[in-house]
């Protein structure tokens, strides 16, 4: 009997496979679909500080697009629902809530210090079983610096963690100057979890409109080795568990981010192109992998290719580099 359970944010996962955040958890019947198939927790999109402070936002922020066309449209594509404001946000929450017994996660996204971060305790009270705080962070700010970055972001983490008794995980950006030594910070802060990386909104410029183009195009697994780097670094040392989101699309994407040290690992664009089944066939392929490799729990393999066991990682990057370029 092959053993992938999982400790995420304290809480005990049959299995590392969990809904990340975004449209997928937007109505009641893709939310029990996803159950049914096997979601081992359900991460909402996010409410976003504009929201709560009532500022005026970004168009391209509060209604999140997606470009692909759906394989079997129709019959799980959840509508694109622009954003919620905070009251109906917890009116979703406790409607999802009341529809699964999963675990669900609600997750707020913000920049700046503030009163915002005390509607986490009303997520709390409406029944979320953890909050994943978004720290979005473009590093496109000229007058802001490295150090008021993490400043900002441990101020937040500190502020919510105040006040909660539930589990929270940081969501970040893979722009960070010293990620290593950010995260230690954050889990001295007390944040539970860390999911690494956002995925940004992709730019690109129409030279015959003169427009600027943004979208956010589904991922593919491409995209899974900067994940596996981020988590590889810090697996083994730090407390908080260890989530990847970004390019988890198959059973032997799950293995590695396993073997880097992931505790969790996230799917949003997988599902959105294949729907709520294709869950069952990442778990069926994780097993037959282990089965043929001869692993019996994910436990045993979690963290046995971080960068832990490597005594000067960036000694080790450097002479890939130069052998890479010989
Ligand atoms: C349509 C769409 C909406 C999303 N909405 C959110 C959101 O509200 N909050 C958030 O933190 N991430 C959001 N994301 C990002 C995903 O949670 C995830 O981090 C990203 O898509 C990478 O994972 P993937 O490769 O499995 O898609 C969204 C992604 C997509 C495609």
């Amino acid at each position: 009997m092959m053993d992938l359970s999982t400790t995420y944010l304290g809480m005990r996962l049959p299995h590392p496979l969990i809904v990340g955040a975004g449209p997928l958890g937007d109505d009641v019947d893709t939310a029990r679909a996803l159950e049914d198939a096997g979601a081992a927790l359900l991460v909402l999109r996010s409410l976003y500080e504009e929201e709560i402070t009532g500022e005026q936002m970004n168009a391209f922020f509060s209604a999140e697009s997606y470009s692909d066309s759906f394989a079997e449209a129709g019959t799980y594509a959840p509508d694109p629902l622009v954003a919620l404001g905070p009251d109906e946000y917890l009116e979703h929450l406790r409607l999802i809530k009341s529809a699964v017994r999963i675990p669900v996660m609600a997750s707020l996204n913000g920049v700046t210090p503030g009163g915002w971060t005390s509607y986490a305790k009303q997520i709390e009270e409406a029944g979320a079983d953890g909050l994943e705080l978004h720290l979005y962070h473009a590093a496109s700010d000229v007058t802001c610096s490295a150090a008021e970055v993490e400043r900002q972001a441990l101020e937040i983490v500190r502020d919510v963690k105040r006040n909660l008794l539930i589990p929270v995980a940081v969501k970040l950006a893979p722009l960070l100057t010293a990620f290593a030594h950010f995260v230690g910070q954050l889990d001295a802060a007390g944040a539970d979890g860390l999911v690494l990386f956002t995925r940004f909104h992709r730019v690109d410029i129409d030279v015959d409109e003169l427009e600027v183009i943004r979208t956010l195009p589904l991922s593919d697994s491409s995209e899974l080795p900067l994940r596996l780097r981020g988590t590889a670094a810090v697996a083994g040392r730090v407390k908080a568990s260890l989530a990847i989101t970004g390019g988890i699309h198959s059973g032997v994407d799950v293995i590695k981010a396993t073997m880097a040290g992931a505790h969790a690992t996230q799917m949003v664009s997988a599902l959105l192109r294949h729907g709520p089944k294709h869950l069952r066939t990442v778990h069926r392929d994780i097993e037959s992998w282990m089965q043929e490799h001869e692993w019996c729990s994910l436990n045993e393999m979690r963290g046995n290719m971080s960068l832990e066991r490597i005594p000067d990682p960036a000694a080790y990057e450097r002479a890939n580099f130069r052998m890479a370029l010989r």
